[in-house]
């Protein structure tokens, strides 16, 4: 479904992903594992356009993508949530779930009640203005309107990042709910423990290059894994 090929991103001088092949095949959870500065972030922002790479291609079932313009890539079917949750502070949960599916057409109804259905507590806060929601539920909100999209792969950047353990569950069991529905998914994810326990396959960058891949199984008997997170 989604397919990476070749894909090198930079900032001025520094090469921050370099010839990067990476595939999502359908209903899969693929996970971007690697150390802090690894190009995760890089990576997902030159697949959905938020960063143009400067060479290689990004596939959206064989339809090339990376030269289209953000809105372009969206209706193609790529949501991304990138790092730190944006929502729109002043509106409340519901506008800005109404907001997001403003940019396509059709079944609004039908979505919101899938979303609310994940996050049961979007719903209890739905008239809450977002600005005042707890990170966690804030993060909710950010998976929830990239749902709003009916994305054919979702995009996910860091979803645990600051949020306390119990929370994290939450924000997790959410991930594996959507997996279970079929959702395609590409996860970044610090916390490999966790990625590594309920992805289909999973890559391990190293200063921009995938330095090993495999099954979540075979990845945590690699040593490569490990020394991937120590420099
Ligand atoms: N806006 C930026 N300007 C310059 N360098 C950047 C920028 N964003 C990231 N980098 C550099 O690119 C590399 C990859 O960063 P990033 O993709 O954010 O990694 P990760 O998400 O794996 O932590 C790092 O060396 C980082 O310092
Ligand atoms: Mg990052």
């Amino acid at each position: 479904m989604l397919h990476v090929s070749r894909l090198s991103a930079s900032y001025g001088a520094i090469t921050a992903v370099a010839e990067l092949d990476l595939a999502v095949a359908d209903g899969t959870l693929v996970a971007l594992l690697g150390a802090n500065g690894a190009g995760k972030s890089t990576t997902l922002r030159a697949i959905s356009g938020l960063h143009r790479p400067v060479a290689g291609s990004v596939t959206l079932d064989g339809a090339e993508i990376s030269a289209l313009p953000l809105h372009r890539v969206v209706r193609a079917g790529l949501a991304h949530v990138p790092e730190g949750r944006m929502a729109v502070a002043p509106l409340t949960v519901e506008e800005n779930l109404r907001l997001s599916r403003a940019a396509r057409r059709g079944a609004e109804a039908a979505l919101l009640d899938r979303v609310y259905a994940l996050f049961p507590r979007l719903k209890d806060r739905r008239q809450q203005v977002s600005g005042l929601l707890s990170g966690g539920e804030q993060q909710m909100l950010a998976i929830a309107r990239a749902m709003m999209t009916s994305p054919r792969v979702l995009l996910l950047d860091e979803p645990s990042m600051g949020l306390a353990p119990a929370i994290v569950d939450q924000v997790f069991a959410a991930i594996v709910a959507l997996h279970r529905q079929g959702q395609s998914i590409l996860l970044v994810e610090q916390n490999a423990e966790i990625a590594l326990g309920i992805c289909d396959h999973a890559y391990v960058l190293r200063r921009g290059r995938v330095v090993a891949q495999g099954d979540g199984a075979a990845l945590r008997a690699d040593a490569r894994v490990l020394e991937a997170y120590l420099s």
